[in-house]
């Protein structure tokens, strides 16, 4: 009986937190920012470039069959049957990138026609209180974020991310872990969202470690989605959107093996956004690229083509997939320069400490003459020049990926992250691919 009261009473102080909030609302959010609702994103604006005709098919899957991108275009474009493509409108792919506000990539510098939605990245929530710790530095930066992009056209959906790479995952590990701590989490986290004004909120917990934190977190999906339904229809909103950030398979088998919580994110989230990147890195004694779409060795799970199968082998509708695109590449120095391609073996950190922007590795290849190759089997590029080597995504590799993500019929695709990219030559490839198939 005890517990019953309290859990009125929280019951209660939601209640107040949420009309308290509805009333800061009216005046947080001005009256012109369109409804979020997933199932009609921001339109895109017709596109810049000219479309160079008929759609086409989107690439066969199978690996064998991998146009070479370096080819000349009218393979990669070559038209075919101008049916109806059972995908949507172009404005129906979610196109998004992470802005890491710790970055000096200004916000007022986003163009914001080569997206749908944007990230502010990233939120913590205190490791005792669990309310979300909008710092100083935050409470300049949020509205500076927001009224960046509310500003421009096209209108871009904004959503806050919470957690990031390298951060405390025991904090998550125990907020998940009571209704209780659970509730206060959320109360908050639809607090800072509304009085800011974003369109929704994204988890990026790296990672939950056991099958108990996974159940969890199946809880904390449910009961998240849950308020912000109840919080849209009490305010007479729309629902903030909720989306979260996972590894790039839908089970870790190292450590504890585990999966995520299918069923959970079928019903609660709008969408999971897999981080198809960082499979392999300076911490391993030999090169690789760190965001294949396959990997010819026998067995390997390190590819994109293995994640995203994983995750709709798994029954997340594909279109509830946002596949990552990295933004930056990473780096070794080979033990013998001669010895440089992929697997060659390696004795450390490359340029940039392991890890560098794609605009610095355009600028690092033409200073020093790298060689650049492109890898048809694994669907990337490497560069390397004396005892540097680095691995990385360009326009070809990027292109072959979002046709990938085309053909599994997948949500869209996003970037880690937004002040990476060399004057959007790679966020626009989208756009361009939008003129040749339907998302
Ligand atoms: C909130 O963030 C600020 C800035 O990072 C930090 O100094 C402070 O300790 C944080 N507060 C809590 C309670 O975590
Ligand atoms: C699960 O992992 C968390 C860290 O994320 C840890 O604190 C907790 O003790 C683990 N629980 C079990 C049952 O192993
Ligand atoms: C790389 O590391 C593995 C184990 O971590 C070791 O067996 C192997 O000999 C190392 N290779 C080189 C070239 O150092
Ligand atoms: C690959 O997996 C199959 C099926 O699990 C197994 O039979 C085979 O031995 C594996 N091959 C290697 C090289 O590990």
């Amino acid at each position: 009986m005890a517990s019953l009261n309290f859990i009125s009473l929280q019951i209660l102080v939601i209640f107040y937190t949420i009309i308290k909030n509805c009333e800061s609302i009216s005046t947080a959010i001005p009256p012109n920012i369109p409804a979020p609702s997933y199932n009609s994103p921001v339109p895109a604006t017709p596109s810049d470039l000219p479309c160079p005709g008929p759609e086409e098919e989107p690439i066969s899957p199978s690996p064998l069959s991998i146009p070479d991108p370096l080819a000349p275009a009218p393979d990669f474009y070559s038209p075919v049957s101008p049916a109806p493509s059972p995908f949507a409108h172009p404005s129906r792919g979610i196109k998004a990138a992470y802005w890491p506000s710790s970055d000096a990539f200004p916000a007022s510098a986003i163009d914001t026609s080569y997206f749908t939605h944007l990230y502010y990245a990233f939120l913590l929530p205190d490791p005792t209180t669990y309310k979300l710790n909008v710092t100083q530095y935050d409470q300049i930066k949020i509205p500076e974020f927001i009224g960046e992009i509310h500003a421009k056209k096209p209108h871009v959906k904004t959503l806050l991310s919470i957690g990031g790479g390298g951060n405390d995952p025991t904090v998550f590990s125990k907020m998940v872990s009571s209704r209780t701590t659970r509730a206060i989490f959320i109360e908050s986290t639809i607090e800072v969202a509304r009085n800011y004004g974003f369109h929704g909120v994204d988890l990026d917990w790296e990672f939950p470690a056991n099958v108990t934190d996974m159940s969890n977190l199946a809880l904390l999906y449910k009961q998240w989605h849950k308020a912000l339904v109840n919080e849209a229809r009490f305010c007479g909103k729309p629902r903030l959107l909720l989306t979260s950030a996972v590894y790039y398979a839908s089970k870790f088998i190292f450590d504890e093996p585990r999966s995520y919580p299918i069923e959970a994110i079928r019903k609660y989230l709008d969408w999971v956004s897999p981080m198809c990147f960082d499979y392999h890195g300076s911490w391993e004694n030999f090169t690789g690229v760190h965001s294949a779409l396959y990997d010819p060795n026998i067995n390997s799970t390190l590819s994109t083509y293995y994640g995203i199968g994983s995750w709709i082998q798994a029954g997340v509708p594909p279109n509830k997939l946002v596949m990552g695109l990295p933004l930056y590449g990473r780096t070794w120095m080979l033990q013998n320069p001669d010895v440089n391609g992929i697997g060659a073996p390696a004795i450390g950190v490359g340029p940039g400490g392991g890890e560098l922007d794609y605009s610095q590795i355009l600028d690092f290849n033409i200073e020093k003459y790298a060689t650049v190759v492109f890898d048809g089997e694994t669907v990337a590029y490497y560069s390397y020049v004396g005892d540097s080597w680095i691995g990385y995504d360009d326009v070809g590799s990027v292109r072959l990926k979002i046709q990938f993500a085309r053909s599994r019929q997948l949500g869209g695709y996003f970037f880690w992250a937004l002040g990476k990219d060399k004057d959007w030559t790679i966020s626009r490839q989208g756009k361009l691919v939008d003129c040749i198939t339907l998302f």
